[in-house]
């Protein structure tokens, strides 16, 4: 992709927040005095986020991916080459923020049925990521691939999470049985020098591997190889990727949140859930954005949701995201939207242009409530569906506010990545939580070892085989 300045300016994605304000909601939006008594907190989220970019020891090493990994962008260029030569099949195993960055991409950017397309459409190996471990979905999984053919990339950053480490030992197993080397057909995405896979690669005799820095966390990793790897070997164009990326990062490089895209979401949305809005919901127009909703689910739940603030003080903060697709979900979800409690903010993902326009033939004109919409296109249909959605929000006195993505691309797609996780950490920063842990993941984690018996965790199964239901309350 060639980007001169003027096509950077073109596919610029932005933030429309009309909806949002009290001039179209009335008394249910958020007043410019109401900005305005915001403007020194989101001036001091900015100030804190920008000056721990890139510090590793906070979990802020994800605030540069855009900049530092030219090196690793040729090796993951050269890797996926020879994947995409040589594998039928490229299966991610991996969960949480090692798995919902590669589908999410996946979605966005490739053929919507990829899978089914034949091997010279596709020109690369079919996809899957198996974020989970349901049995089924793993039996089945292994029916439709020849594990001799295939490659598996194991993302782990600790190594230790139960999933994924399930997965490899059925893969390595099965890989063993049907006499391969089992790391001919691995590649690790791993710590640097900690964990399990490290153990793995050293005693399998050492497997390609990439590094997922010190300073980037699962659900902000998508630009690091975990979600750089998978999308080369699709034949995404990781560096337009990684130039959207840094493009929003300029965009937001203004203190004055007027001017800074991230800095007003987060403001917006920080206003909201101090009045009460405790639900954000992403809606998407668009196929291709649907797991983006996925994505970004996991980025604001497990990074706001916290129950004590950075210095030691109990709160229980966060806000519940909701996925809803366009216009799919007007026929499910809107009613409430529209007419149900005053506890959310809708933010909508409108797409300018589309891939194709797919245009309405005319007929039935016999019958004009079918024939007016002949002559028209089903992007025509989509868009005014979604400004008529917005509109009866709006007349509703529903907060909403719309990012505009100009069309769907890698650039695109790299500065909505940005945006959110920049808005994220702002957002954390109004609220002075760590927005980079997550104890409350690692607690289940902890648990699960437990149960299965691994060593060291006697104490805690006690505990839990004591938790068992009691049959009184079961009916
Ligand atoms: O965002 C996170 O940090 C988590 O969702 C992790 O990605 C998830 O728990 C998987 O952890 P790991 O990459 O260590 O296997």
């Amino acid at each position: 992709m060639k980007l001169t300045e003027e096509l950077r300016r073109q596919l610029r994605v932005t933030v429309d927040y009309t909806n949002m304000t009290d001039k179209y909601l009335g008394d249910k939006g958020i007043s410019q005095k109401t900005l305005d008594a915001h403007k020194k907190l989101a001036k001091e989220a900015h100030a804190y986020v920008t000056a721990n970019r890139g510090k590793d020891e906070l979990f802020m090493g994800w605030t540069e991916l855009p900049y530092n990994q030219a090196e690793v962008v040729a090796d993951i260029l050269e890797t996926a080459k020879l994947v995409r030569r040589k594998f039928e099949a490229f299966v991610v195993l991996g969960i949480g923020g090692s798995a919902l960055g590669p589908t999410m991409a996946f979605n966005a950017l490739c053929h919507l049925h990829y899978n089914d397309l034949s091997k010279s459409m596709r020109r690369g190996p079919r996809f899957y990521v198996e974020d989970n471990v349901d049995p089924v979905r793993m039996k089945e999984l292994l029916d439709v691939i020849d594990v001799k053919k295939t490659c598996f990339n194991v993302i782990s950053k600790s190594g230790a999470t139960s999933e994924t480490m399930t997965q490899y030992l059925i893969i390595a197993d099965l890989l063993k049985k049907a006499g391969v080397d089992v790391k001919e057909n691995v590649i690790f995405t791993t710590d640097a020098s900690r964990g399990n896979l490290v153990k793995i690669s050293k005693e399998l005799g050492g497997v390609k591997s990439f590094v997922l820095g010190d300073g980037v966390g699962g659900r902000f990793s998508e630009l690091s190889p975990v979600g750089l790897l998978p999308a080369a070997v699709l034949g995404i164009d990781i560096k337009a990727l990684l130039k959207g990326a840094a493009y929003m990062d300029k965009l937001c490089k203004p203190s004055d949140f007027r001017k800074n895209p991230a800095l007003m979401c987060a403001t917006l949305q920080y206003i909201s859930m101090q009045n009460g809005k405790n639900i954000g919901v992403m809606m998407p127009y668009s196929d291709n954005l649907h797991y983006l909703s996925d994505w970004y689910a996991q980025l604001w739940a497990e990074s706001l949701g916290k129950n004590v603030t950075l210095d030691g003080t109990p709160c229980n903060v966060g806000q519940t995201p909701v996925k809803a697709l366009g216009v799919t979900d007007q026929h499910s979800q809107v009613q409430l939207y529209t007419e149900g409690p005053y506890d959310k903010v809708v933010t909508f993902l409108s797409v300018g242009s589309y891939k194709y326009k797919s245009p309405i033939p005319n007929g039935c004109e016999s019958i004009p409530d079918v024939s007016f919409l002949g002559g028209h296109t089903m992007e025509e249909l989509i868009q005014a569906e979604n400004k008529a959605t917005a509109f009866a929000l709006t007349k509703a006195g529903r907060l909403n506010y719309t990012i505009n993505v100009p069309e769907i691309n890698a650039f695109t797609l790299g500065e909505l990545l940005f945006l959110f996780e920049l808005q994220t950490a702002y957002a954390g920063a109004m609220l002075r939580i760590d927005t980079f842990n997550q104890p409350g993941v690692e607690a289940g984690k902890k648990a699960t070892f437990a149960l299965l018996g691994k060593p060291g965790y006697a104490e805690q199964k006690k505990a839990l085989d004591a938790a068992e239901s009691d049959p009184e309350y079961i009916v």
